[in-house]
């Protein structure tokens, strides 16, 4: 049997931290209060002018390789999930194929699913390794929301901020990842977008992200803990019997209904978002990353990683790392 294991993972963070009243300071009518109370959200990063999702992608998946101590040309399939690509095409997979120098001709493309992204991303790589196709994925999820945040817009620019997540998955004897499931229902499409497009020169429709934050709350924490319960089944285990719980980081309340579904305590769950804010595809693996960097997550340890975004599209993955 051929299992999909996480051999090594890597993050990057732009910039410094960017507080509440740093916002304040550049004009955004909010203060620290309410952000903090609403959502938990201290601080973000935002990517200086000129850096790209490919940019933050590169040097996450640089620690991400370094730590699975394999070289950049033994990965033979690069999956990167972003909403925020430096491009229309070619994809920040393949830019980030050119950046880290593989020359090995591996399949390179990007997943788009939102805050869900790397979820999917992480799932699709996995089929390729079990079906024997592929034995080493680098898989990423890389963002720049601050390019498609609408700074006068208080109800979202406080939430998001940017960085990159990467994981190097390896074929293995050993498992890995041992449930998985991904849905979508695109009848929601209205409640978070950016409903805007590209054509003849001109942007056309709006850039910016704009959400129905009390419908997208609901929404959220419904099938977040849904889904966990789906992979559970699957994997023929209880909510008991997982270590740790990563849940797509958008806002302290969300996680806090999520672990209350499950029966967690918070002690359990990964949460970065009061230094990150909502990093969409970025914030599982940067999660991910920084537990396992200060020791909480170690080999062995049962872990859901779990997402929810536009879309509307959500899943799970349940791994021993
Ligand atoms: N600072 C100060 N006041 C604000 C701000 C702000 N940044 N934003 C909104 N307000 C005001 C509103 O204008 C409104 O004022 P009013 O009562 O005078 O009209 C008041 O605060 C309440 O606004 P609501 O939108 O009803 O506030 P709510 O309690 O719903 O909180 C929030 C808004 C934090 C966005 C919440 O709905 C939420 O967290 N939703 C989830 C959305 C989310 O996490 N999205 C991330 C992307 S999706 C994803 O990642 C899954």
């Amino acid at each position: 049997m051929i299992y999909a294991r996480i051999a090594g993972t890597g993050s990057y963070l732009p910039g410094t931290a960017v507080s509440n009243n740093d916002l304040v300071a550049r004009g955004v009518d909010t203060s620290d209060d309410w952000v903090v109370e609403r959502t938990g959200i201290r601080t973000r990063h935002l990517a200086e002018a000129g850096q790209s999702a490919s940019d933050l992608a590169f040097i996450a998946a640089q620690r991400a390789i370094d730590a699975a101590g394999c070289a950049a040309d033994d990965i033979d399939l690069i999956i990167v999930a972003t909403s925020t690509p430096d491009y229309i095409f070619p994809s920040t997979a393949a830019l980030l194929q050119a950046k880290l120098g593989i020359r090995n001709g591996c399949p390179a493309f990007d997943v788009q699913a939102v805050c869900s992204g790397f979820v999917y991303a992480l799932t699709v790589a996995e089929k390729f390794i079990r079906s024997g196709s592929n034995k080493r994925a680098l898989v990423v999820g890389a963002e720049v929301f601050s390019r498609i945040l609408d700074w006068s817009d208080r109800g979202t620019c406080v939430l998001f901020g940017d960085g990159a997540g990467a994981v190097v998955l390896e074929a293995s004897e050993m498992p890995g990842i041992r449930a998985s499931a991904l849905h979508a229902d695109g009848s929601h499409h209205g409640i978070l977008n950016v409903p805007g497009a590209v054509c003849g020169g001109q942007v056309t429709g709006d850039p910016f992200l704009r959400m129905d934050g009390q419908a997208v709350f609901k929404f959220a924490v419904k099938v977040l803990g849904d889904v966990a319960l789906e992979v559970l089944e699957q994997a023929g285990a209880l909510p008991a019997q997982v270590d740790w719980l990563i849940p797509h980081q958008a806002n302290i309340r969300i996680l806090q209904a999520t672990a209350k579904r499950l029966g967690m305590s918070m002690e359990r769950v990964i949460s970065t978002v009061d230094r990150h804010g909502n990093t969409s595809a970025a914030s599982i693996p940067l999660a991910l990353d920084l537990a396992v960097r200060d020791g909480r997550i170690l080999h062995g340890h049962r872990v859901i990683l779990e997402g929810v975004g536009g879309g509307f599209t959500w899943g799970a993955v349940l791994l021993d790392f």
